[in-house]
Parts: C-alpha cells; sequence; structure tokens
C-alpha cells in the first residue's frame, strides 16, 4: 500500500541521517528520493548513508532530477538555506520542510516573503522552517507557556550544549572557531556566522510577534572561552589555547528592558575556568529550560538523552539533539502537506504531534 505523501530527503549530514531513519520509521511517509552535495555518496543507499538498513532509495546529486521527481515534499536539511532551490522546489509542486534556517521569514524582509509566497502560489505548496533550538525550545515552548501566563515580565531560553561528538567540521572549527586562535577568529569571521545567528533573531521575533509585543530592536554579544589544555573532538583537533566555547546572548529589546533572552552556552572542552561549564558537567545531558519571569513565574527544563532508563549505548551528547531536530521536521510534514500554501509557521500550523511515534 502506497503511504500518504512522498518525501525528498536533501542532505544526509548529523540531522539529514536521522531525518532518513524517520522517516521510513513514519506510518504516512514514503522515502523516495535522497539528494546529496558530496560526490562520494552518489548512488549508495539512503538507509546505508543513515546507518539503518537498506532501503532501496539510491543518492543522487543532480537537482534536476530531484526537481523532476513525483514529491509531496522536500525534507531540506543542508548546510545552507538555498532560497532559489528551495523556490524551485516549491515551484514545481513540492512542499518544503527544512531545518537549515527560514523559521520566520517575515524576519528577513519583505521582498524574502514576496519570493516565497510566489513560489508557493506557483506550486500550490507551503514552506515551514523548524528545528530543536531554533524550532522547539526558543519558540514552541515558550509560545506555549505562554499561555499559562495572566503577566509576563520577560523571558529567557537557556541552551547548553556539548559539542564534543557534534561531526560538523564547517559549522565547529570554521563557523564557531572551536580550535582557532582568538584574534583570528575575531579578525576573520565566517561569511555565515551572522547569517546563522540571525536564524535565532527570527525566534525572538517570532516569540514576540506570537504575544503581539512589537520589539524596539535585538541585542547580540558573543564571548569566547579558551582551553588551556585543549581536546580532540569528533570534528577534529583543538590545540591548546585555542577556543573551546562560546556564549551567545540575544535579547529582544521594549523600552530598554530585555523582553525576551537566548542565552546559548555551547563547549567543546570543560577547562575554561570560572563562568564555563567544569569538568563535572561534562556528563549532563544537552538541556534548555525556559523561564517565564511574571505571574505566575514558571520554568520548563527540557533534556534530551539516549535514555532515562536504560544504561545508554554509547549516543553521546550529539544524537538525541539531532534526532530532535531532525523527528520535528519530520512530524511536521503530513500538516504542512495539508496546509494552505504559502510560508507556514509555528503561529499558522495546528498543534504538530509525533503521529506514528509509539511503534
Ligand atoms: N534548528 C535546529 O535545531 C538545528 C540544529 C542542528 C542543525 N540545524 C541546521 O540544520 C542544517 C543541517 O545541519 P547538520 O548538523 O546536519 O550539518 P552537517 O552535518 O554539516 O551536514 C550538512 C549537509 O549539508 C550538505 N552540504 C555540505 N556542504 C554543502 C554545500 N556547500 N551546499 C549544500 N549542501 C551542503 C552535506 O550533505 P551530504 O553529506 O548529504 O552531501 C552535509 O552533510 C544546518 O543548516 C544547521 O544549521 C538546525
Amino acid at each position: 500500500m502506497r503511504k500518504r505523501y512522498r518525501v525528498l530527503q536533501y542532505a544526509t549530514g548529523g540531522v539529514g541521517k536521522h531525518a532518513i531513519a524517520g522517516i521510513v520509521a513514519h506510518p504516512e511517509l514514503e522515502l523516495a528520493g535522497l539528494l546529496v552535495h558530496h560526490q562520494e555518496k552518489v548512488g549508495r543507499d539512503a538507509g546505508e548513508l543513515a546507518g539503518i538498513f537498506p532501503v532501496g532509495v539510491k543518492a543522487t546529486d543532480s537537482v534536476e532530477a530531484a526537481l523532476a521527481m513525483d514529491i509531496d515534499c522536500v525534507s531540506y536539511m543542508a548546510l545552507w538555506p538555498d532560497v532559489d532551490l528551495i523556490c524551485r522546489f516549491l515551484e514545481s509542486g513540492k512542499n518544503v520542510v527544512t531545518t537549515s534556517g527560514l523559521l520566520y521569514p517575515k524576519f528577513f524582509g519583505q521582498e524574502m516573503v514576496d519570493r516565497l509566497e510566489a513560489a508557493c502560489a506557483k506550486g500550490r505548496t507551503s514552506v515551514h522552517g523548524t528545528g530543536v533550538n531554533p524550532g522547539f525550545s526558543g519558540e514552541v515552548l515558550p509560545l506555549t507557556m505562554s499561555l499559562l501566563s495572566r503577566r509576563i515580565e520577560n523571558i529567557t531560553v537557556r541552551e547548553f550544549a556539548d559539542f564534543r561528538t557534534y561531526n560538523s567540521p564547517e559549522l565547529n572549527h570554521l563557523m564557531l572557531g572551536f580550535g582557532r586562535p582568538l584574534e583570528e577568529v575575531r579578525a576573520t569571521k565566517h561569511p555565515n556566522f551572522d547569517l546563522m545567528m540571525r536564524f535565532f533573531h527570527q525566534s525572538i521575533h517570532m516569540v514576540a510577534d506570537g504575544l503581539g509585543v512589537h520589539l524596539d530592536r535585538i541585542e547580540q554579544a558573543e564571548i569566547h572561552g579558551v582551553t588551556p589544555g585543549g581536546a580532540i573532538i569528533e570534528s577534529g583537533p583543538i590545540p591548546p589555547g585555542t577556543i573551546g566555547g562560546i556564549k551567545i546572548r540575544f535579547a529582544g529589546i521594549v523600552g530598554g528592558r530585555p523582553l525576551i533572552e537566548i542565552l546559548l552556552t555551547w563547549v567543546a572542552t570543560y577547562d575554561m575556568g570560572e563562568g564555563w561549564p567544569q569538568p563535572q558537567d561534562a556528563s549532563n545531558d544537552t538541556q534548555w529550560s525556559v523561564t517565564i519571569e511574571g505571574d505566575p513565574s514558571l520554568r520548563c527544563v527540557f533534556e534530551q538523552a539516549e535514555s532515562f532508563e536504560r544504561a545508554a549505548e554509547g549516543q553521546g551528547h550529539t544524537a538525541p539533539a539531532m534526532i530532535c531536530t531532525a523527528m520535528h521536521a519530520i512530524n511536521a510534514i503530513p500538516y504542512v502537506c495539508a496546509a494552505e500554501p504559502g510560508i507556514r509557521t509555528f503561529l499558522d500550523l495546528p498543534l504538530i504531534a509525533g503521529r506514528g511515534a509509539f511503534h
């Protein structure tokens, strides 16, 4: 029996490979194609690339072949959002869910909105940006918690993430600067660093719009931590005296007051001294907390782990968060395919549930 929605997966990186396993397991979805960027993956089986079992879908690097396929939805998880390509998918009648930014296209201006809306109108399709953060902890969670509030003074979203098992050399070393001298990273900012940071600005704008608040501006500040001892992590070496961590603060300001804040602490080592996670924190799970200060004050702590009950089998810190990132997109596919054409954010879609996840 044909499943309801045919899905093309784009990219098999840290998030994409978990998406393949998620599509294959989802009762309403069928993996119908795989587009990759790396030449050496062309012709290989999607299941093999995902580390599961062969699924009979071979990887192609031909965008034209992907565009010609009979597909209901593209699961777009390439390193960067290629808006031209996303528009081509939309125009060709393929809905798009993506973890590669584009959570709140309105933030990028009217031109971006017009381009995406025109492509959606032409193809009678929808586009939805998602993830775990941005995508869940910074938007869905605070918006959902606000249902319980009589008065809100401020909202603070905190993320702690351990990058030791996050195998993305491009993101870890080139963009965030792990393993590189502080002066070099400050002097030669990666061209896409600001784009990635703006993904979090989108979250703050979405929450503000969802709560009916008009922001004056968003402030952003970064602090780097230097590791005296160095380390070797999955994505590469971190020599002593180079960057081992980064903290980033985003604050949505109204009348000089921070109303909505996102505080990220991303580390690859645990020897950066006061104010940074300590060696005893190295076994902690990736964690988010959302605090709403107000009447009443609310806090939700959200952790992911391989298991809270069974002995861990060695997924490490990163895999559970990557699975969450991928599944928020995959679980959204039936909702996005059923939606009216256009940009569909969390402010537009109904509550997305993990339909079919009990298996
Ligand atoms: N919102 C969230 O919670 C969240 C969390 C994690 C990541 N993300 C985002 O999700 C996306 C995927 O992240 P990831 O961790 O999977 O990254 P990744 O491990 O670095 O993999 C990205 C994949 O993109 C493809 N790629 C590499 N270079 C490319 C290029 N120049 N042009 C087009 N595609 C290229 C490759 O696919 P192939 O190997 O198949 O060729 C690569 O494996 C990124 O945009 C990332 O920022 C979001």
